[in-house]
């Protein structure tokens, strides 16, 4: 069959085929994923939050080798990291409390965590020079676009207008959607409540029109739920100009997960992507485990970010090093959306880019059905 057309002025923008973004997801999108979603036609993000500057750069020249279409670098620019200017790793650390310290050695013993176990994984994102470099890093390698999953992007903006590259600001709110406007982003992303990972507070139904209406003419990515052709219309309808998707893509062969996250999104309900503080520190939505419920059942609410990330991140590294162990799978991080139950098969990326253009496509041309008349409203869309 020949491959359907749906174009919007953000595939122009981005240099894409389709206006499917996928959204950057820190230790789960990395190359592969990147390069299977933009050779399918949509652009490719890679989540920069677990590399430093050298792994990173090494990433690029992979992607760059495996596709010569655009793709994205996320990286997590959080404004408190300004409050922990100039701290090292090893003084971050020691501004956790006691009390904190404490009950993560309790965890350790919950989860068969060594007490000694030390994570040897080495991430940039926990400083401001740290995060700087990374950005250097993007700018160095005229990285097609960059995209702020945390924070603003607009002391970099400058240069990268001068490099080309394509910016990307997330907002979960109007307010947070207008400071990337006063950035001069290229893009916003409006992300909704039902997103998995970091989210807001307002509903993906009622956030985008807002944030759509507030930044005109900035382009906006819809987020949050979005998981098949009905969700990439419905943004469509909302006035959005594409989507950014991270859940549609978990239980693609390409994405960093193991076969055991993957079962139990598939065998995930709606109600069993929860919000939680447990693992960042910020509002994060991900399936309940026992690690999430130890801490929002526990004695002591969550530390801020990175604060509370920098306390976990031995045993959610363990967790990883030893997945192949069913008791340590069970306990690492999954986020994924409230989408949960159209999340219930394994698929390649393709198929699933050029299943959602299908059905969008369908839904356009044959318009949206009349109940009990048997008629349909249509409309001829122009969508560029
Ligand atoms: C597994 C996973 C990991 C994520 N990690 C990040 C991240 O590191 N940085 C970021 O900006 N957003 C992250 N997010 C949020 C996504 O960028 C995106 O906003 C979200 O996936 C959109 O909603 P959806 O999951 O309903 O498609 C993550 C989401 C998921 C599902």
């Amino acid at each position: 069959m020949a491959r359907r057309k749906l174009h919007t002025k953000l595939c122009d923008l981005l240099g894409i085929e389709y206006p499917i973004i996928q959204a950057g997801m820190g230790g789960f999108s990395d190359p592969p994923l990147v390069i299977a979603v933009s050779e399918a036609g949509g652009l490719g993000t890679l989540g920069g939050a677990t590399y430093t500057p050298e792994t990173l750069d090494a990433a690029i020249r992979e992607i760059r080798k495996g596709t010569s279409k655009p793709f994205g670098i996320d990286l997590l620019l959080p404004e408190s990291l300004q409050d922990y200017a100039g701290f090292s790793k090893q003084k971050l650390y020691e501004a956790i409390p006691q009390e904190y310290r404490d009950y993560e050695k309790e965890l350790r013993r919950k989860f068969a965590v060594p007490e000694d176990y030390v994570t040897q994984r080495e991430v940039a994102l926990w400083t401001l020079e740290g995060t700087k470099a990374m950005i250097e890093v993007c700018l160095e390698n005229s990285v097609p676009v960059l995209a702020a999953g945390l924070g603003r992007l607009g002391w970099t903006m400058t240069e990268c207008r001068a490099r080309g590259i394509k910016t990307i600001g997330i907002g979960a709110n109007v307010k947070m959607a207008m400071k990337h406007v006063e950035d001069q982003v290229d893009v916003i992303v409006a992300q909704g409540y039902d997103a998995g990972g970091h989210t807001g507070t307002i509903g993906t139904l009622a956030l985008v029109p807002q944030i759509v209406d507030a930044v005109k003419p900035t382009p906006v990515a819809a987020a949050g739920g979005i998981a098949d052709g009905r969700g990439l219309v419905a943004a469509l309808a909302l006035g959005a100009e594409g989507v950014w998707c991270g859940s549609m893509f978990l239980l693609t062969p390409d994405v960093t997960f193991t076969e055991g996250q993957k079962d139990r999104i598939i065998a995930a309900t709606e109600r069993d992507a929860v919000i939680t503080k447990g693992y960042t520190g910020k509002t994060a939505r991900q399936l309940r485990n026992p690690m999430t419920e130890s801490w929002d059942k526990g004695p002591l609410p969550p530390l801020g970010w990175p604060l509370h990330l920098l306390l976990t991140e031995h045993i959610i590294d363990y967790a990883f090093e030893h997945s192949d162990e069913s008791e340590y799978d069970q306990i690492l991080i999954t986020p994924v959306s409230q989408a949960t139950r159209l999340l219930n098969r394994r698929k390649p990326v393709k198929d699933i880019i050029d299943d959602v253009i299908e059905e969008a496509v369908r839904i356009l041309d044959e318009g949206v059905p009349l109940k009990g008349s048997g008629d349909h409203v249509t409309r001829r869309w122009k969508l560029h």
